[in-house]
């Protein structure tokens, strides 16, 4: 028996929420299809890097709140089965909007009459009544209801509790058990309809790389015409209220910002223009990067390096990173190139000290922290994020 079974509970969200739920005192059941990473988890090892998260894990694990397994029977002995499973775009930019209907149809069976069933993914708008639609006309009878997670990777835990939680629901029943659940969680609690509490989500994702794609467009714009961006940055933003949260330039990578804004174009007939000039910005800096860099220095004769493979500083997930983007446009530019990231394991990851050994220039792929106190030899390091001291920002 469990109170809270989570399919796709050993993911990057599934897991933290997971960990919350049994801390808060609910016997939870992550079910996921990755064996591996449910072994990992049950011997009490973080699959992913999630602050505070090892020590939980072990603690919940010990007091027997909390388990992994890949056998979906279990479904059918909770009172309330959370779905969290990713909700990635297809080869053409679509959204694959029959993840959800062909997770539903392979677990329904285990569904049992009364239960509450969570969406938690990130889902095109209309998901979660279709869903709803869809058991029912089954003859399946739960109450369904669409919860997103809007935590940062990496910070999930923390964020759990620390951001009001957004709640809705097909039916007031379904509504009413998922704001019951979430005020586990946490007293803040913001009650929406359910394509209202689907669009929050996209909104929130598309907003974030938005304002990406302005910084990395005036970045841009200053660069071309020899300014220096960060000097620009610095007199917008200091003790100028109005430009608090103004971003630096960087990669807005990663498996979210760049989809949701794609699902929801897809949603507005792809007539979301905001959405899509960023992407082209977003998209495009790391040929920007190369094509400046390539004006300054010889690249077809030069060994490059790049610092910092994953998505984003001081994480371990190399998902949608255009850290990769930039490596292949170098491999086409450049001599040679070489990686580093600290946080990855991969027969042609290097460490950063033999990277920059080797390398006659450097460009930070993602600023990981630790890279600010390294010994860069005199080398030239490309920079756009302004992180590392000595490093180039203005191409
Ligand atoms: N990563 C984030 O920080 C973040 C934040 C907010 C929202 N989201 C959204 O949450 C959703 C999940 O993202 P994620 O980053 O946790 O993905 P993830 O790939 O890390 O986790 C998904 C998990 O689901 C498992 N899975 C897939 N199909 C399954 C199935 N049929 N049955 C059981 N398990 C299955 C996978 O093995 C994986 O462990 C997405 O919709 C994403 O957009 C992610």
């Amino acid at each position: 028996m469990a109170d809270i079974v989570i399919i796709g509970g050993c993911g990057h969200v599934g897991l933290p929420l997971g960990l919350a739920f049994a801390k808060a005192g609910q016997e939870v059941v992550a079910l996921d299809i990755d064996a591996g990473k449910v072994a990992q988890t049950n011997e009490g090892h973080m699959p992913f890097v999630d602050k505070g998260a090892d020590e939980l894990l072990l603690e919940v694990l010990k007091k027997g709140r909390f388990r992994a397994t890949t056998d979906p029977a279990l479904i059918r002995t909770a009172k309330i089965v959370i779905t969290v499973i990713g909700t990635p775009l297809d080869e053409h930019l679509n959204p694959r909007l029959e993840v959800y209907r062909d997770l539903i149809s392979k677990d329904r069976s285990h569904l049992s009459p009364g239960q509450l069933l969570v969406l938690r993914s990130t889902v095109y708008p209309g998901t979660t009544e279709r869903v709803a639609r869809e058991l029912a006309q089954a003859g399946f009878d739960v109450d369904v209801a669409f919860c997103p997670e809007r935590v940062a990777q990496g910070v999930a835990l923390e964020e759990i509790h620390s951001l009001p939680q957004i709640v809705s629901g097909t039916t007031p029943r379904a509504e009413e058990r998922a704001s019951e659940l979430f005020r586990l969680l946490t007293d803040d609690v913001i009650v929406l309809p359910t394509v209202a509490a689907e669009l929050t989500k996209l909104y929130n994702n598309a907003w974030r790389y938005i304002q990406f794609a302005v910084a990395n467009q005036f970045y841009m714009i200053a660069n071309d015409y020899g300014l220096d961006f960060y000097e620009i940055h610095r007199a917008m933003t200091e003790k100028y209220p109005r430009a608090r949260g103004f971003p630096k330039a960087g990669f807005a990578a990663g498996p979210c910002l760049f989809k949701d804004t794609i699902q929801l174009s897809s949603f507005h007939q792809n007539s979301f223009f905001l959405g899509h000039a960023a992407m082209l910005v977003n998209e495009g800096l790391p040929n920007y990067i190369v094509r400046r860099a390539a004006a300054k220095y010889d690249l077809r004769s030069l060994t490059v390096g790049i610092l910092g493979m994953t998505f984003k500083p001081d994480c371990d997930d190399p998902r949608d990173s255009l850290s990769y983007k930039l490596k292949k446009t170098l491999a086409f530019e450049a001599k040679e190139v070489l990686c580093a990231d600290p946080y990855l394991e991969r027969p042609w990851i290097l460490s950063a000290e033999e990277v920059i050994r080797r390398s006659g220039l450097v460009f930070i792929g993602t600023p990981h922290s630790e890279y600010k106190s390294l010994d860069f030899r005199g080398k030239p390091v490309i920079d756009v994020w302004n992180a590392i001291p000595g490093g180039i920002s203005s191409l």
